[in-house]
């Protein structure tokens, strides 16, 4: 059969020119930093794979959003645009909007757990678990046992295993758990989606037993695409479908509008119960702003309804941005570089602990092998594993997470294949020479979401 290729679905109209440092120059920076790319300056930074996080590309129709934003300080126009497009796309009719994702977390979990509750999670997401530990709640990861293999090929790992919830349930009784936090395409997985049979089924299961489902539909976009793909029943469905479908399994959600909504700033929460709402909005303008813009300008919030819409107006907006990152993944693939299987919606992640099994964990193999891909090409991924993972509250330990990854996360509309390949080369010439990488310890260690800000030199 005739081979044909795919392009994105957009032409580029403005560009922002970025150079690579020296080796030397990379290799001061490194130092200066401490090891830790999210200490970099973007300056000197040639691809930027750090996160898919507020780093899309607008459209021309968002940016002349921008223009139109409604700047009151009450009653915005661009917050009711916000609300039609949520209740359109997502199907939620409460929306209380946030300055970014976190803001959301910490609203639910404050107004939904008690100290001493538990809150059962298909694996955990750093500021997600802050936000429940912060509230009293103890986080539980249900996801299936597959999640944490990375050469697993199981279709849908962000799975929820139904055994591992009703076993919690018969421990705790449901009073204590007052919702499940059901992440799609579940970040520290790998980007790996839900099913919507599992979704449909922890749903049924947990309001049989009131218990809420909160989602966080921060990437349900990519989940949605990835039912598309896998699923039985829903290959004639259209992305907007799946999304909607998604969303009516749920009693709300937190999104951070940073991904799959196209924005560079701003999030929210949804919910259906208006009174649940209510005691949102109460707290809300005490911690983010007043009900009509919780933290986002009026043209923030232009700019995200435009995009809301945007990303479900075509399939073919999804399926260039998930190709890119398989297009980046069957490379490194190819050459025998071991990745998390299957490919994921926002990024590739290297399995640091395949890559350098002469590294233990508690001397941090992804973050030495982030560090030495920056200085390798000027690519800044980010550490995923024990440094992220940080430590258990009560015992003082390091969490021991089983996936010990690099992610590489791709950008929404910004760089091109070409940026690709010359990712992939450094990525493989690295694992060329993988002997040449030594592991780290700490030199500044912050109590709360470490890697954000923890130092390390080498050892030795
Ligand atoms: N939930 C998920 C699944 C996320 O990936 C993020 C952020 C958040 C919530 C928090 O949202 O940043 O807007 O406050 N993830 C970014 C990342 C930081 O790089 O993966 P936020």
């Amino acid at each position: 059969m005739e081979r044909r290729s795919w392009a994105e679905p957009y032409k580029i109209k403005m560009v922002e020119p970025i150079k690579m440092l020296s080796r030397e120059e990379r290799e001061r920076a490194i130092v200066e930093a401490g090891y830790n790319t999210f200490l970099l300056r973007s300056d000197d930074v040639y691809i930027d794979l750090l996160t898919d996080s507020g780093t899309s590309a607008m459209s021309d129709y968002q940016w002349a959003g921008l223009m139109l934003g409604d700047e009151a300080y009450a009653g915005s126009r661009s917050f009711y645009h916000l609300v039609d497009a949520v209740k359109d796309v997502y199907g939620y009719p409460e929306l209380v909007p946030t300055h970014q994702g976190r803001g959301a977390e910490h609203i639910l979990s404050q107004i939904l757990i008690k100290p001493g509750d538990i809150v059962p999670g298909n694996m955990y997401f750093t500021t997600t678990r802050f936000h429940q530990e912060y509230a009293g709640g103890t986080f539980v990861d249900v996801i299936v046992d597959e999640a944490h293999e990375p050469a697993s090929r199981f279709p849908f790992k962000g799975n929820v295993d139904m055994a591992k919830l009703r076993a919690l349930v018969d421990e705790y009784g449901s009073e204590r758990i007052p919702y499940i936090s059901v992440e799609t395409n579940v970040n520290m997985a790998g980007g790996q989606p839900i099913s919507m049979a599992n979704l449909r089924e922890v749903y049924e299961y947990c309001h049989a037993n009131d218990i809420y489902v909160m989602l966080d539909a921060t990437r349900a976009l990519e989940n949605a695409y990835f039912i598309q793909r896998r699923e039985p029943g829903y290959e004639d469905k259209t992305i907007r479908e799946i999304l909607f479908e998604i969303c009516s399994y749920s009693d709300g959600a937190t999104v951070s509008s940073k991904k799959d909504n196209l924005v560079n700033i701003g999030g929210f929460l949804a919910l259906r119960d208006p009174e649940l709402a209510k005691r949102a909005r109460a707290l809300l303008v005490a911690f983010e702003g007043l009900h009509t813009y919780g933290g986002m300008s009026g043209r923030d919030m232009e700019a995200l309804a435009r995009g809301i819409r945007e990303m479900v107006a075509t399939d073919d907006h999804v399926a260039a941005r998930v190709g890119q990152v398989e297009y980046l993944g069957n490379l490194i693939d190819k050459a025998g570089v071991p990745i998390v299987q299957p490919i994921g919606g926002h990024g590739i992640f290297l399995d640091a602990k395949s890559i350098l099994p002469h590294i233990p964990q508690d001397e941090f193999p992804a973050q030495a092998l982030t560090a030495a891909l920056y200085v390798d090409s000027g690519v800044r991924g980010m550490e995923r594993g024990i440094v992220s993972a940080g430590r258990d509250p009560e015992t003082g330990e390091h969490h021991y997470p089983k996936l010990e990854l690099v992610r590489l996360a791709i950008p929404r509309r910004v760089y091109t294949q070409a940026h690709m390949d010359v990712v992939a080369e450094s990525v493989v010439h690295l694992y060329e020479h993988k002997d040449e990488i030594g592991g780290l310890e700490f030199t500044y260690e912050p109590e709360e979401l470490r890697f954000f800000q923890a130092r390390f030199k080498p050892i030795g």
